[in-house]
């Protein structure tokens, strides 16, 4: 057969393990020190949406929470010496009934009355306008009010502060899907405050409220506004009943990549497929921008907006995640997909409803792991190659992948592909082998999609081959990499090396 008809190599996809099936058992779920829950704990039944915890109600506005709409701190200046709650201001906004999207866009100046010139919403108006009669009496009559109605349900919904996860802080916040879906169609009417500006204590946390989303006027941003509002008519028309955790991870101790004995683990390679889709049960990567979820709410859509879009709850992370650094990473576990899409980048089409039938586990959260990991963006091709930076990407990968105080026999496969190669500018064969070294390193297997790319798929395969034929350690690559750099790439003056990575390691190891 011709190589370009070959679609998969490497181990059988059997081989490789999923959750739940390969998961040990998870502990009661409790809060803990790093691990904030934001619902009662005992009784949880997978019919019932959760009720939030506590009962009563504390509020809090400082440097280690989220500033909440509804908080009572919230204020706005009437005058000189009044002070009014923004909160009261926003439900009063949200209560009147909206007519045509320019009744929505009045309600979102009303509180954001300092944004008037700055905000556009030509891409909400043209969406609006393009709905026929019927569709149009439900979005109005029907969907912006009770996404309204959701969203000034916040008081009751959070009775206890949602802590930041901020920079080199390990920390753990589980929140009910309900819960999300109220953070985020507060981030639709834009109510979340101080964050609307660079200069606030927030600067290094993701854009929330959805204002970029409204603007401009490409054909993507309605497709994108498709996806979100599928989003909206699901879980205003039946309450969700799981739960979601989001987790950052920081590493102190990274792996001694050039001593490391570790042998390569198993790979299943193929050309089809998606890491959502075939992915299913498996560590799905994220190829995340530092700010997790990258240009979602504004024109991005690639890899990482495009699991936003149709796991829209993946979103609610940029309201308390803070830029990732070097050694860390987040986890999200539990989102569900709720649309289906077609094409890619300006070719992405919503595709309709999707009904996630993802089984839950102990915690009531979808067996769905998404794990973001930022590459580098390389504007330069040799630069990648440089020791430091190889290195930044295997200490950022294995901080994705490894899983410290797990057995390895319980952790699933990780699922990705060409991270840090399409918008990020890397070397796809480089990124393979250290993504490959990252696994091993953390114990896991690895299914990795070429995205169509039959080249790729022969090209890795054969060198995942060369290296556990020979029993190659991930030491032994490490030292390889390093001497690719000392004696290809710095030899080069500009451009492509003369030799590629890959006849080197397979003539040199
Ligand atoms: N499954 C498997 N492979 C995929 C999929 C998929 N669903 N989608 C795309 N690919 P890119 P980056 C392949 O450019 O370079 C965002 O704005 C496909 O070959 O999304 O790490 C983030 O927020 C594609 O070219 O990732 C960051 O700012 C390649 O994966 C930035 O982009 C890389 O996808 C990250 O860029």
């Amino acid at each position: 057969a011709l190589s370009s008809d070959v679609i998969s190599q490497g181990v059988a996809l059997a081989d490789l393990r999923r959750a739940p099936t390969c998961s040990g058992s998870l502990p009661a779920l409790r809060p803990a020190n790093e691990h904030t829950v934001m619902i009662r704990t005992e009784r949880l039944d997978p019919e019932e949406v959760p009720v939030p915890f506590p009962e009563t109600r504390s509020d809090c506005w400082d440097d280690y929470h989220v500033k909440l709409p509804c908080s009572q701190d919230n204020l706005f200046p009437v005058d000189r010496t009044t002070l009014q709650s923004r909160w009261d201001l926003i439900t009063r906004s949200l209560s009147v009934p909206f007519t045509s999207s320019l009744d929505v866009q009045d309600a979102i100046l009303r509180y954001n009355a300092g944004q008037a010139k700055a905000w556009s919403f030509t891409a909400l108006h043209s969406y609006c306008t393009d709905l026929q009669g019927s569709e149009a009496e439900q979005m109005f009559g029907k969907l912006f009010p009770a996404m309204a109605q959701l969203a000034m349900r916040a008081p009751s919904l959070f009775t206890q502060p949602i802590p930041l996860l901020s920079a080199q802080r390990c920390g753990s916040i589980t929140l009910s899907q309900e819960q999300v879906s109220c953070l985020l169609a507060n981030a639709f009417f834009c109510t979340f405050p101080r964050r609307n500006s660079r200069r606030t204590e927030f600067s290094n946390y993701p854009d929330i409220n959805f204002n970029r989303l409204f603007e401009g006027s490409s054909p993507s941003k309605q497709q994108k506004l498709k996806t979100l509002l599928c989003y909206f008519k699901r879980i205003t028309q039946r309450r969700p009943t799981g739960l979601i955790t989001y987790t950052r991870q920081c590493l102190q101790r990274l792996p001694p990549w050039s001593s490391s004995e570790k042998q390569f683990s198993k790979l299943h390679i193929r050309c089809d497929g998606t890491i959502e889709e075939q992915g299913y049960g498996m560590l799905q990567v994220d190829f995340a921008n530092r700010f997790v979820g990258g240009g979602v709410t504004g024109s991005g859509l690639v890899q990482e907006e495009i699991r936003f879009l149709i796991n829209p709850e993946l979103i609610a992370a940029r309201l308390f995640t803070e830029a990732l650094e070097d050694n860390e990473c987040l986890i999200i576990t539990g989102t569900e997909q709720f649309s289906r899409y077609s094409g890619y980048s300006h070719t992405y089409r919503w595709d309709g409803n999707h009904d996630d039938q993802t089984p839950r586990d102990n915690w009531q959260r979808r067996v769905t792991e998404v794990v973001a990991i930022d590459a580098l963006h390389y504007r330069n091709f040799l630069q990648q190659f440089l020791p430091d930076n190889m290195t930044r990407e295997l200490n950022k990968a294995f901080c994705g992948f490894a899983r410290p105080g797990v057995e390895p026999e319980n952790l699933s496969a990780v699922a990705t592909g060409n991270w840090g190669c399409g918008a990020f500018g890397g070397d796809t064969r480089l990124k393979a082998v250290l993504q490959m070294m990252a696994a091993a390193e953390a114990e896991r297997d690895l299914m990795y999609f070429t995205f169509g790319d039959a080249d790729l798929l022969r090209d890795v395969h054969r060198i995942h081959k060369h290296f556990t034929h020979h029993h190659a350690s991930v030491g032994s690559v490490f030292n390889m990499l390093q001497q690719y750099y000392e004696r290809v790439i710095k030899e080069t003056p500009r451009a492509k090396p003369q030799e590629t990575l890959y006849s080197f390691l397979s003539e040199h190891l």
